[in-house]
């Protein structure tokens, strides 16, 4: 990233409303076969009440990236090697195990794509959501249960008070999400970083719980980090969108910005790839090959093999994040040229 486009971003973002700052963020996995590096050099923000959408092709970097700021990396073999994770403040990479669990929970949450596998089969609902006050707040078990129920109650699930008692093979999937949800949001966090909450959910049902996850996160007004390969849930909740590739982020923008003239051809060939209503029975558009292997990333733009704009500087020269307005950054040489300027 260019050091211009840091200072700019550091001088529109002033302490104030700030909530979560990744800068330079670096992972690696090391690995029998060689260091995977799975993210290098992530840039984004986050402020108060805000929702940032994450998108990207499956292994650009994005569910790491959240892992290293909820502390849950699975290390070994991964390692964070660089960058900074300033959250409220504090660099979170500087804390002790201790302190990083209290943050965890307390002051952010995630919401993971697979409820099932993320919650206990051999406890109750209301006993795993019970269970979160009594260990961060130290609330009795009567009134821990007693407030189990209102969050059920908080994210829809009819017939709270029964089914409080159920175990998580007893819900469908869409109320699993939901249990997933009143998990996250139990503590009142100020940063929920969602991955891929609703990728497994039927199609109504994927719209029904994203519209409830966007409605507490007014409510509460808390930062969101959206995880999403789905550009159309993108559009109606979003503020702003970071573009991975390859480990690194190679566009943001405000959402509207975005979808109205992409600045980065890797944008452009996803926004190309959505089916659209006023386009039926067209084909739809594919980004020609594949990502790379993160053990061989390719010199200079990473996108180069696939671009179909790219020429020889790109196999030489990696793009740093070009400003490309206010709020607004591109990581190809040619931006200008993709914006249609
Ligand atoms: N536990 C692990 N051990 C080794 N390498 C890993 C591990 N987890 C992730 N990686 C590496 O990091 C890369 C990025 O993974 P990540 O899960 O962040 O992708 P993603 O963008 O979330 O993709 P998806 O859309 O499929 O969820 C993977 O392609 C893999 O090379
Ligand atoms: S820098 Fe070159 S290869 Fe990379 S996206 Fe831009 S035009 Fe394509
Ligand atoms: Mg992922």
């Amino acid at each position: 990233m260019s050091t211009e486009y840091l200072a700019a971003e550091q001088a529109r973002t002033p302490d104030s409303g700030v909530l979560l700052d990744v800068r330079d963020l670096h992972v690696e996995f090391r690995t029998r076969d060689g260091v995977a590096k799975a993210v290098n050099g992530v840039n984004y923000s986050v402020a108060e009440g805000e929702t940032l959408a994450v998108l990207g092709e499956s292994g650009s970097g994005k569910s790491v990236t959240a892992q290293a700021i909820m502390g849950i990396l699975d290390s070994p073999p991964g390692f964070v090697t660089k960058g900074e994770i300033v959250f409220q403040g504090r660099d979170l990479l500087k804390l002790g195990a201790e302190e990083r669990r209290k943050v965890r929970g307390a002051k952010m949450a995630m919401i993971f794509q697979d409820a099932l596998s993320s919650l206990n089969p051999v406890l109750t609902v209301g006993e795993q959501l019970g269970e979160m006050f009594t260990t961060h707040q130290g609330m009795s078990k009567k009134d821990s249960r007693a407030k189990a129920v209102e969050l059920m109650d908080r994210v829809r699930i009819p017939a709270a008070a029964e089914r409080v008692k159920q175990y998580p093979h007893q819900f469908s999937g869409g109320m699993r999400q939901r249990v997933m949800i009143a998990m996250a949001m139990a503590l009142e966090p100020d940063l929920i970083i969602a991955d891929e909450p609703t990728t497994a959910l039927d199609v109504t049902v994927q719209a029904q719980v994203m519209d409830l996850l966007a409605e507490l996160q007014r409510e509460l007004n808390m930062g969101l980090i959206l995880i999403t390969h789905d550009l159309g849930v993108v559009a109606d909740v979003a503020d702003k969108i970071a573009v991975m590739y390859a480990g690194r982020i190679v566009e943001t923008a405000p959402v509207h910005e975005i979808y109205k003239a992409p600045a980065h051809p890797y944008t452009k060939g996803l926004l190309q790839s959505i089916p659209r209503l006023d386009q039926k029975g067209q084909e739809l558009y594919a980004i020609k090959g594949l990502p790379p292997n993160l053990l061989r990333i390719p010199p200079g733009c990473a996108f180069n093999p696939r671009c179909p704009q790219a020429r020889d500087r790109c196999r030489t020269e990696v793009p740093p994040l070009y400003e490309v307005g206010p709020v607004r950054a591109s990581a190809c040489h040619y931006w200008k040229e993709t914006l249609g300027e």
